[in-house]
């Protein structure tokens, strides 16, 4: 294959030095950009979106042709993983996503097995080699998956939850259950993020939503020592480079020593910890990712680029930073807003090599 033009993205998640600050967004391709929601409309729904390899490249490489940015990331979803355990995923028309077949019976739970992921994922490593051909160098493809526990969030209140009363319920009445959904789900993360790298993904990203939800103790017994066992089983060299792992857990600020314990190459944080500090809690180990307040976007081309220069300049000088958004983009974003966060990113943080 193709040796990468850009691999500032790359080298940032190994601490090693970059020209400048590279930049994605989380949920860069998405309804804030007309060009996502015109294909959305031809394809008919968003799953089939996800399913249909010449699409997801297509919206994948959308928010590129408008942005300089460093990195692609796979379009897909992290609850295609359940889907493909047989739950029924479904997307009710404003209401997010829902599984037809939550995880509630004893028996269910028992049954339940982790998929191949190049049969019943096999339209997602399909997308991952489309969209390496169309990208032919250019920069990186990110392939990712949901945390095993955030991925139980899902299974087992059969979509999004404002309180997680019956995973929290299993945590706490029926440990041994959940336990067994994580065991399952870590197999099927694990499988899945080794057959994404083994069809082209560059880097891979854990995205943990929901363990912030946790106390520190059931975060450490549910979500971290799990996502700890995945990232000692992924594949860690491919094409003759490092296949570097970032680990996101939204509201995982206070853990984030125990984070950058697990051995992943870098932690994602969102915008309620302060990069700086957390660089001199945990940066000799780990490079962060993050982390401007999604909202950010929201204000003047002034403002965000003040809010650009606070991140940057917090984090300070030297190596080892990702520059993103601390959450997903979000519906309501002014694209044009992106452009100038994307232009002030690259802009305020040039320096010589
Ligand atoms: O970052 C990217 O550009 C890659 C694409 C991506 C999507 N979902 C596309 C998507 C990624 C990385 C995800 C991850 C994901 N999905 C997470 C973890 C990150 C996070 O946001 O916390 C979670 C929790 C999900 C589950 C999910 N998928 C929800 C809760 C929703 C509905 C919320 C919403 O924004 O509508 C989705 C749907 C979804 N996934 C959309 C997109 C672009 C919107 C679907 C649409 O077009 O209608």
């Amino acid at each position: 294959m193709s040796s990468l033009k850009n691999d500032t993205f790359l080298r940032a998640l190994l601490r090693q030095p970059t020209e400048y600050t590279p930049l994605w967004l989380m949920r860069q391709a998405g309804r804030y950009l007309p060009e996502y929601n015109a294909t959305r409309a031809r394809a008919g729904d968003f799953l089939t979106l996800c399913k249909t390899p010449d699409l997801a490249t297509e919206v994948t490489l959308q928010p590129l042709a408008r942005y300089p940015l460093d990195a692609a990331i796979l379009f897909s979803d992290i609850l295609t993983v359940p889907d493909a355990m047989g739950l029924g995923l479904y997307f009710a028309q404003g209401e997010g996503p829902r599984f037809e077949r939550p995880l509630r019976d004893e028996w269910e739970i028992r049954d339940l097995t982790a998929p191949d992921p190049t049969d019943k994922l096999g339209y997602v490593m399909d997308a991952v080699r489309s969209i390496r051909r169309a990208l032919d160098g250019s920069v990186p493809l990110i392939g990712f998956s949901g945390s095993p526990f955030t991925l139980a969030c899902y299974m087992v209140e059969g979509g999004g939850s404002d309180d997680f009363r019956h995973i929290k319920t299993m945590l706490y009445a029926r440990p041994d259950l959940l336990h067994r959904i994580l065991e399952v789900n870590t197999r099927a993360v694990t499988d899945y993020l080794n057959a994404q790298i083994e069809a082209g993904a560059q880097a891979v990203m854990i995205f943990d939503t929901w363990g912030g939800s946790l106390t520190p103790h059931a975060y450490k017994e549910f979500s971290l020592s799990y996502m700890q066992t995945i990232v000692e089983g992924l594949i860690k060299e491919r094409e003759g480079r490092r296949v570097p792992c970032v680990v996101f857990t939204k509201g995982g600020g206070n853990w984030l020593e125990a984070i950058a314990d697990i051995g992943a190459d870098a932690v994602g944080l969102d915008w309620s910890t302060d990069i700086g500090e957390a660089r001199r809690r945990i940066g000799d180990k780990v490079a962060l990712q993050g982390n401007l307040d999604p909202f950010a976007l929201f204000g003047t081309p002034d403002s965000i680029r003040t809010e650009v220069g606070r991140v940057l300049e917090s984090y300070g000088t030297g190596n080892g930073h990702v520059f993103n958004l601390g959450h997903g983009t979000s519906q309501f974003t002014n694209p044009d807003n992106v452009t100038v966060l994307v232009d002030a990113v690259h802009a305020q943080s040039r320096r010589p090599l």
